[in-house]
């Protein structure tokens, strides 16, 4: 057989890229649905890591204000999943995730700062700091969803979607709150150090045992300027 004149090829490849798109899908997938989906699935799977992590931080958080804000947010987010899963209903999609490598690098850290501040009155404010990094996660997703589904015309998932972004939204604001607050109780000058030193010193000669802690940093394991008894050894929790 000859050689097929060059556009004959051209056709042969065009039928070859165009014949298994119509077989398989019934509706045109375009880049930015499919990245929507993406997207979707990544968050589906870091709200659930969510779930798992927030109880850990709750427990580890000496001021009741950030201890009720996490179980709060713990709350919003089972709200959060079952609105993730009316979007995927709402695009004829089954809730699947897909793993989010930069939830588990950011939970990751928050276990390593209650590992190493444990002991310490900047306990909480790690806590805030890095819960705050992901709720900004969570608004960047958020963000950018809801604005892809307004652009796909995709109404009931884009309402969704910003109500979520609004709740994540708020929790960082309160976050940012809590943060002031309790970063002034993590301030602990060498004066006031010795002093609390001087406390301990006395009240464990008033009931004639036990030494002073030989660490001055976990003196933070008395109690804080805020009035809220600091938790030791995180880590072993
Ligand atoms: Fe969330
Ligand atoms: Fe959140």
């Amino acid at each position: 057989m000859g050689k097929l004149p060059a556009c004959a090829f051209r056709q042969e490849r065009k039928n070859e890229q165009t014949i298994p798109n119509m077989a398989t899908k019934k509706e045109p997938t375009t880049g930015l649905r499919k990245l929507m989906e993406d997207q979707l699935a990544d968050i589906y799977f870091a709200e659930k890591q969510l779930v798992k992590a927030l109880p850990k931080m709750a427990k580890n958080a000496g001021n009741a204000d950030l201890r009720a804000a996490f179980e709060g947010h713990l709350q919003e987010t089972h709200g959060q999943i079952e609105r993730l899963e009316q979007v995927f209903g709402s695009m004829g999609l089954p809730a699947k995730g897909k793993t989010c490598p930069a939830i588990l690098g950011l939970l990751q850290e928050c276990t390593e700062l209650m590992d190493e501040f444990g002991d310490d009155e900047a306990l909480d404010a790690a806590l805030v700091a890095g819960a705050r990094k992901v709720e900004h996660y969570e608004i960047a997703t958020y963000g950018s969803l809801s604005a892809w589904a307004e652009q796909l015309g995709l109404d009931d998932a884009a309402g969704l979607l910003q109500e979520t972004l609004e709740e994540e939204q708020g929790a960082d604001e309160k976050l940012t709150g809590i943060g002031e607050e309790v970063m002034g109780a993590a301030v602990v000058t060498d004066d006031e150090e010795e002093e609390e030193l001087a406390e301990v010193e006395e009240d464990s000669l008033a009931v004639g045992k036990s030494k002073p802690p030989s660490n001055g940093s976990r003196i933070g394991a008395k109690s804080t300027a805020n009035g809220n008894a600091k938790k030791k050894a995180v880590g072993k929790r």
